[in-house]
Order: C-alpha cells, then structure tokens, then sequence
C-alpha cells in the first residue's frame, strides 16, 4: 500500500491527503497536550473515543443545518472531512466559569455566568493563543465581519443544540473551543464548522456529582482521564461495552474509578 501524503501534524491529530481532492483525512491521536504543549501525555484510547464522539456531535450538527467539514468516519482513528481554509481564530463558548477567565477575571469556578459569553484567541502557538477583540480581528483581517457573523450566530446555535444534547445525559456543557473554516468554491467562501469536538475541547461535568469528564483530568492531574472520555462515549451510546450500547450506567461504580489515580504514561 503506498504512503499517505501526511499534510499537518498537530498536537492531537494528524491530517493526510484525503481519497479524492477537497478531503482530507483527520487521524486522531492520543497524545494530550495542555499550557501550549508545556505538559504532554498520553491518554490510552483518547483517539478512537475522540473520534467517535465527534462523528456523532458533527453528523447531529449536521442533521439540524449546521454546516461542517464532517463526510465520514473511515475507521477506528480516522474520519473523512472536507478540506477547509481555517480561520485562524480559536472560539471559546462559556455558560459556566472555569479555567482561563477564572484566573483573568477573578470568578469563582462553577459560577454560572450572567449570559453565554463567546471570546476568541488567535491561533499561534507561539504566542500562547492569546485572547484578541473582534476589533483586532477585523483590523489585521483574520476574518472578514460577514464571515464574524456566521462564526458568532453558528457558536451560539451549537451551544444551545449541545446543551440539550448533553442535559440530556447528566453533563453540563461548562465551555468549549471550536475552529471553523472557509470552503471555497471558485472565488467565493462559505464558513463551516471544522476541526472536532470532544472532551479535549470542552469541559463537561457531571450534572449530579460535578465530577469532571473531560481534558481538565489532564492538565489538573485528576486522573481517570480514560475512564471519564469512556463514560461520555458511553452516555452518548457510542460504546458497545459490557453494559450495551446506551446503557444506563451505574456512577457509583464509575466515581470510584474516576477518583482513583490513574498513571501518567
Ligand atoms: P480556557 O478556560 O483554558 O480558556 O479554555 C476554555 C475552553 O476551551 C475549554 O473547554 C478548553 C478549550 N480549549 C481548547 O480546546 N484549546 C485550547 O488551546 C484552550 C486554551 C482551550
């Protein structure tokens, strides 16, 4: 079998050339990342848990008109995605505080916010991903204010859709981080939504216990992290498991393992 042409490797998925132009295949990793690669891990079965989740929230999004880069997943660790210009602008959604505006803000973690609230950092690595205005957007034109407009009424309609999604399942969508990007066609570009969605990119509590589901176990060194993306495959109904696809689990069981401390590799 010849070579894929590897296009990009990044912190937690590789993309190669996909079967056909225009696609491109995401193949995802399990390698953990966290304070811009200044602590790295491995978090055994993040990959095919990631990948899994992120087909089913993408091919929902899809099912209510959010467009995205999402075609199909091919396999255990990889998807097919249309290509995409990305923007170069990483969008944080917040309902609940947590992280970074904690610490900026000085906000007590768990506070609910007044209302959603979406910020945006630009995506360099080399300078940390730092928090820019839409002003600063528009000026150095890292995204045009029709393509700002999409990008800010789509987050929105992804927050509430996930919301529901993850009440649904005793999870609290606390934040979470999305990439879109530009699809053109001739001269002319359309904004979807790119990159994945899974617990590397948003914190998820549980509901009833606050426990955390989600990359926080990483970079806090928690523990369980394996467990706690398992346990939100499996609330999903993504796990053919010991307990069947869907099945109501028993959290007392799952709280012991999450709080027990797992290894770092
Ligand atoms: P923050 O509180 O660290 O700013 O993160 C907000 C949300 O965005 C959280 O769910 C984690 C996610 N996120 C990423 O996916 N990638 C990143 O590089 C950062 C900083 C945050």
């Amino acid at each position: 079998m010849s070579r894929r042409r590897q296009i990009y490797e990044g912190k937690a998925k590789i993309l190669y050339e996909g079967p056909e132009p225009g696609t491109i295949i995401q193949y995802f990793k399990d390698d953990a990342t966290a304070f811009n690669a200044q602590k790295k891990g491995t978090i055994n079965g993040k990959g095919v848990i990631n990948n899994r989740i992120s087909e089913y929230v993408f091919t929902r999004l899809n099912h209510i008109g959010v467009p995205t880069h999402f075609i199909r997943r091919l396999n255990m660790r990889e998807q097919l995605v249309r290509q995409v210009e990305i923007v170069p602008i990483e969008v944080v959604v917040r309902n609940v505080a947590a992280g970074s505006i904690c610490t900026r803000l000085g906000l007590e973690e768990g506070e609910p916010l007044p209302h959603t609230l979406i910020e945006y950092c630009l995506k360099d690595d080399a300078l940390g991903d730092p928090k820019v205005s839409e002003e600063e957007i528009a000026c150095f034109n890292w995204a045009g204010s029709e393509e700002m407009a999409d990008i800010s009424s789509m987050a929105i309609r992804i927050n509430d859709f996930l919301c529901g999604l993850f009440a649904a399942i005793d999870i609290r969508l606390v934040d979470f981080k999305l990439e879109f990007g530009r699809l053109w066609d001739g001269d002319f570009s359309r904004i979807i939504l790119a990159d994945e969605i899974s617990p590397d990119g948003c914190r998820l509590w549980d509901m009833t216990t606050g426990e955390k589901l989600d990359k926080d176990r990483f970079r806090r060194d928690l523990g369980g992290e394996e467990e706690a993306y398992r346990e939100v495959a499996r609330r999903l109904g993504l796990l053919d498991g010991e307990n069947g696809p869907g099945e109501v689990l028993d959290m007392a069981h799952h709280r012991g393992r999450l709080r027990g401390t797992v290894k770092k590799k």
